[in-house]
């Protein structure tokens, strides 16, 4: 389990808790609560042609959908009514295309994503993002189709505008490579796991290096790439190197067991034979 996938259902608990608490924004019923009525947003937008239409397939795919959150979770309104105006309610802080930075405030607003939020609003993007509207939250992780989040996501030439091609190109490689050891070290914590070994200190100790990585994709200063990424980078060698090591003792285990097993069935079956053949040759 990755500590991304816990912070997820927590992230949407909170946004549950918390969304009734606040004025304007997620009016519409809680999913559960809405199971088997109509949702008119999804049924009159499924039907439109273009980008309107386009966000339904889209948002389908999503960990959003998956989830039960509808579209009224980002853009407020009202999804029980089935006229375009009544369902577009400003009174239901309905919000339609986000305004420059306004995206930020979709995603990272109290409920939501307000710790990522937090984060990023210390980053040198944040400033980019109200002066020139990019690059924010939906240049990463796009808006409707929203999966789980890896570096590969990232479109170089959505850097490139800003930054020299060849640097890009670098920061991206050195973030898939952290990306790869954090998942080796996960198969391996998950082979332990299966296998009762311990496993646990090292599972805490790849969420510490998984809360730098998030400070790090996020921030994104001079400072965190050069620091926090060296850092980042030490960490995981040491905790690579510890788990395959774990790892390598564990299948030597299995194999003492499984050599084990094997001879003393060897033993078991040398043993029948004899007293058969004895057996026999008494009988004769
Ligand atoms: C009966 C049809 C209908 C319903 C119901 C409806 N919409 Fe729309 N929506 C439209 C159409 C048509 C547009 C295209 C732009 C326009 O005419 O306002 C649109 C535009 C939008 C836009 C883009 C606005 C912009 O500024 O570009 C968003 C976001 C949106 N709808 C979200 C929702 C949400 C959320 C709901 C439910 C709470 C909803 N819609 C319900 C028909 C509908
Ligand atoms: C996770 C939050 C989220 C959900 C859920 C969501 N949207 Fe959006 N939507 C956004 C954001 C953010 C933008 C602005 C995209 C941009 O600025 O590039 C947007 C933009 C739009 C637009 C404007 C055209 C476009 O693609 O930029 C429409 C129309 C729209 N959404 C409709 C919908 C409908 C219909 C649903 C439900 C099926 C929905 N959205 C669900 C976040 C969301
Ligand atoms: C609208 C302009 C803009 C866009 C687009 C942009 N950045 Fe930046 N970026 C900045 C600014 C401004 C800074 C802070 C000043 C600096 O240190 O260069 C910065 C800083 C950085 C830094 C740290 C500075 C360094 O070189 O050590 C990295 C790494 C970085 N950005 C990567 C990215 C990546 C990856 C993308 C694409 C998702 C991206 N940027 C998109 C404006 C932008
Ligand atoms: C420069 C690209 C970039 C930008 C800009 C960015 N993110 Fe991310 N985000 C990532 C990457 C890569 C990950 C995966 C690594 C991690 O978990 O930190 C991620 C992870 C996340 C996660 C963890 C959940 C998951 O999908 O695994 C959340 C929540 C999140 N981002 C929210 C935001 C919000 C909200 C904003 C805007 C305020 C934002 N991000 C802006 C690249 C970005």
């Amino acid at each position: 389990m990755t500590a991304t996938r816990h912070l997820f259902p927590i992230s949407i608990a909170l946004a549950t808790m918390a969304l009734p608490a606040m004025p304007g924004y997620g009016q519409g019923l809680p999913a559960a609560m809405r199971a088997g009525k109509a949702d008119y947003c999804v049924e009159c937008h499924g039907r439109l042609k273009g980008r309107g239409g386009i966000a339904v397939s889209e948002w389908k795919k999503s960990v959003h959908a998956g989830q039960g959150e509808n579209c009224n979770l980002c853009h407020g309104g009202n999804p029980d009514m089935a006229d375009k105006n009544a369902a577009h309610d400003a009174r239901l802080s309905f919000v339609g295309k986000a305004v420059k930075d306004g995206e930020v405030e979709l995603c990272g607003r109290a409920g939501c994503h307000g710790p990522a939020m937090a984060v990023f609003r210390t980053s040198p993007h944040y400033g980019a993002l109200k002066k020139s509207g990019k690059p924010g939250c939906v240049t990463c992780h796009g808006s409707h189709n929203i999966q789980k989040s890896r570096v590969a996501f990232i479109k170089a030439e959505d850097c490139t505008a800003c930054h020299p091609a060849g640097d890009v190109e670098k920061v991206l490689k050195s973030m898939a490579e952290i990306e790869a050891d954090i998942g080796a070290i996960e198969k391996n914590a998950a082979y332990l796991l299966d296998k009762n070994a311990e496993s646990r200190d090292i599972t805490e100790k790849l969420l510490d290096v998984k809360i730098l990585y998030h400070s790090l994709v996020h921030v994104m200063s001079t400072r965190e790439v050069q620091f926090t990424r060296k850092e980042i980078e030490l960490l995981l060698r040491d905790l690579r190197a510890g788990a395959e090591m774990r790892v390598l003792i564990a299948k030597r285990l299995d194999l003492i067991y499984f050599v084990t097993i094997a001879l003393s069935f060897l033993v078991v079956i040398s043993f029948m034979v004899f007293t058969v053949r004895a057996f026999s040759r008494k009988k004769e």
